[in-house]
C-alpha cells in the first residue's frame, strides 16, 4: 500500500544514502505480501513457508489484568506463528493506521504510511542507516539518548549538538548553528534526531511553540525530523503534547512509536510513521535483515487493540501515566530530602528519569562507576548521554520506573553519602574499576 506519488513535493531520494538507494525489494518478500493480499482462490506455491502442522503449539491463551482474555488457535494461531509481509501483520497495520490518524491527525495522511518494527531502537537504526552515510552530519539535542550514537558512531558521523535548556532544544541556537555552518560551507545536515516528549535523559517536554519553531527551521534548512517519541503518552502535565507529526505539512517528519513503555518491552514492537517513500525504504531494509517484527507479538498486540479499542487503549495510557507520575513525585521528594544542597534537580515532565546535576563535582563518571557499585548504588553517569562522553559531566540519570519506593529512598540516601564523601575526601581514581581513597 505504498504510494509512489510524492504528494509532499519533496525529493526523498535526495535524503537517502547511496547504499539505501541501491537496495531492491526482495522478490520472495514481495510475493509474501502479494499472497497475503490475494483472494482465497489464489494458490501460492511461491514462498518457503513451513507447514504449521509441524509446529508443536495448539493454543496460546492470554489473560489480562482487567479480567478479559483471548485465545489464539486454529488459523489465527497458525498465522501468528508464520512469516508475514515485512511491513507488518496486515490487520495490525490497518489498526495502527487508524490509531495514528486519530491520535495525531497528520496533514496529508494519504501520503504517509506505517511499518511495524521491533521497537523504537530498531526503527531508529533502520531510519538512520537509510539516511546517514559516511561523513553525513546529524543534528541532536545534547544530552541525548545514547541509542543514537551506537547506530551512527561506526559511520564516523559528525554529531551537531544543540544545547537544551529547561524547555529542551533551544531553537535560537539551532538556527544560529545552521546559519554559521552554511556560511562556512560545511556539509548541511539531512536529518535531526529529537526526543521531544520526556527527553531521555532530561525528562523535558518541548512546548508547542518551540516545536513549531524547530519545525519552521527544518523547513528553512531542508532537513528531516526523526521524532523518537516512546514517552508521548506518558506526560505528567494535563495537556497532551502535540507531536511533530501533527504539525508536519511538508512531509519531513519520521515518527517513532514504541509499545515498550506502555504495553510491554519484551514484545519488542514499535512502528514508524513517515512519508510513504521513506517507509518503503525502511521496509527494504527490514527485508534484508530480520524480515519482519515477530508475528506472535504483532498478533497479540492486534488482539489487544481490537479488544480494548482506541478508548480502552487511551484509558490504559492514562492509568500508566498516573502510575509513573506518582513515582516521579516520590523520587523528586526523596531526592530533595537526601540531596538537599548537594544537587540541582528539575522535575521531569514525562518519561522515566530524574536528571540530577551534582554541585561541586566536575565529573560523576568514576564516582558512580567505581565507588557507586561498591557502595551498592548504580545510576547512569551523565557523560553517557553527551556528544563527547570523554568530557567531564556533573550529571547523573536516576530511573524511577521500576525500583520499589523503599529502594528508591535507599538509593538516594546512598547517592547523598557518595557525593558527601566525594566532596570531603576528593578521591583519586585509577584508570579502570578501582579507586584509591
Ligand atoms: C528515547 C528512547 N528511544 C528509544 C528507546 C528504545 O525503545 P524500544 O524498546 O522501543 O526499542 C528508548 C528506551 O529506553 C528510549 O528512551
Amino acid at each position: 500500500m505504498h504510494q509512489t506519488k510524492e504528494e509532499f513535493g519533496m525529493n526523498y531520494s535526495s535524503f537517502e544514502t547511496e547504499v539505501s538507494k541501491r537496495r531492491r525489494p526482495a522478490t520472495i518478500r514481495e510475493l509474501t505480501k502479494l499472497a497475503y493480499s490475494s483472494p482465497k482462490s489464489v494458490i501460492s506455491l511461491a514462498e518457503g513457508m513451513p507447514n504449521e502442522e509441524t509446529f508443536p503449539f495448539t493454543e496460546i491463551s492470554i489473560k489480562l489484568k482487567d479480567g478479559s482474555s483471548f485465545t489464539l488457535e486454529d488459523r489465527e494461531l497458525g498465522a501468528a506463528l508464520q512469516y508475514i509481509p515485512s511491513q507488518g501483520y496486515p490487520p495490525l497495520l490497518q489498526t495502527l493506521r487508524e490509531f495514528q490518524r486519530r491520535a495525531h491527525a497528520p496533514p496529508l495522511w494519504e501520503s504517509r504510511d506505517i511499518v511495524v518494527v521491533s521497537g523504537a531502537q530498531d526503527g531508529l537504526s533502520k531510519t538512520l542507516e537509510a539516511i546517514i552515510g559516511p561523513g553525513d552530519p546529524l543534528l541532536v539535542h545534547d544530552p541525548f539518548y545514547p541509542g543514537v550514537d551506537v547506530v551512527v558512531a561506526p559511520y564516523q558521523t559528525e554529531l551537531i549538538p544543540i544545547p537544551q535548556d529547561e524547555q529542551g532544544m533551544v531553537p535560537e541556537i539551532l538556527r544560529e548553528t545552521l546559519r554559521n555552518r552554511e556560511l562556512s560551507g560545511k556539509k548541511m545536515p539531512k536529518i535531526m534526531y529529537i526526543n521531544a516528549t520526556g527527553t531521555n535523559p532530561t525528562g523535558v517536554v518541548i512546548p508547542l511553540e518551540r516545536r513549531k519553531e524547530i519545525y519552521r527551521i527544518a523547513c528553512e534548512y531542508n532537513f528531516l525530523i526523526l521524532d523518537d517519541d516512546p514517552y508521548h503518552f506518558m506526560y505528567f502535565e494535563d495537556v497532551e503534547p502535540k507531536s511533530f507529526l501533527s504539525l508536519d505539512t511538508e512531509g519531513r517528519v519520521i515518527r517513532l512509536d514504541s509499545f515498550s513503555k506502555v504495553i510491554s518491552s519484551g514484545l519488542r514492537l514499535g512502528f514508524v510513521t513517515a512519508p510513504a517513500p521513506l517507509i518503503a525504504s525502511i521496509e527494504r531494509h527490514l527485508q534484508s535483515s530480520h524480515l519482519h517484527a515477530p508475528t506472535l507479538s504483532q498478533v497479540i498486540l492486534y488482539k489487544l487493540m481490537k479488544l480494548w479499542g482506541y478508548d480502552g487503549l487511551m484509558d490504559h495510557f492514562m492509568w500508566t501515566r498516573h502510575f509513573y507520575k506518582q513515582r516521579r513525585d516520590f523520587i523528586a521528594g526523596i531526592a530533595e530530602k537526601h540531596l538537599n544542597g548537594l544537587a540541582d534537580i528539575s522535575l521531569p515532565q514525562s518519561g522515566f528519569f530524574l536528571w540530577i546535576r551534582v554541585r561541586g563535582i566536575k565529573d560523576t563518571w568514576k564516582m558512580i562507576m567505581q565507588r557507586g557499585i561498591k557502595e551498592n548504588v548504580i545510576m547512569a553517569p551523565g557523560a553517557a548521554f553527551m556528544k563527547d562522553s570523554t568530557k567531564p559531566c556533573n550529571a547523573i540519570r536516576a530511573s524511577f520506573s521500576k525500583a520499589s519506593y523503599e529502594e528508591m529512598d535507599l538509593a538516594m540516601q546512598r547517592l547523598g553519602n557518595l557525593i558527601r564523601a566525594e566532596l570531603r575526601n576528593g578521591f583519586t581514581y585509577m584508570k579502570e574499576d578501582t579507586y584509591i581513597n
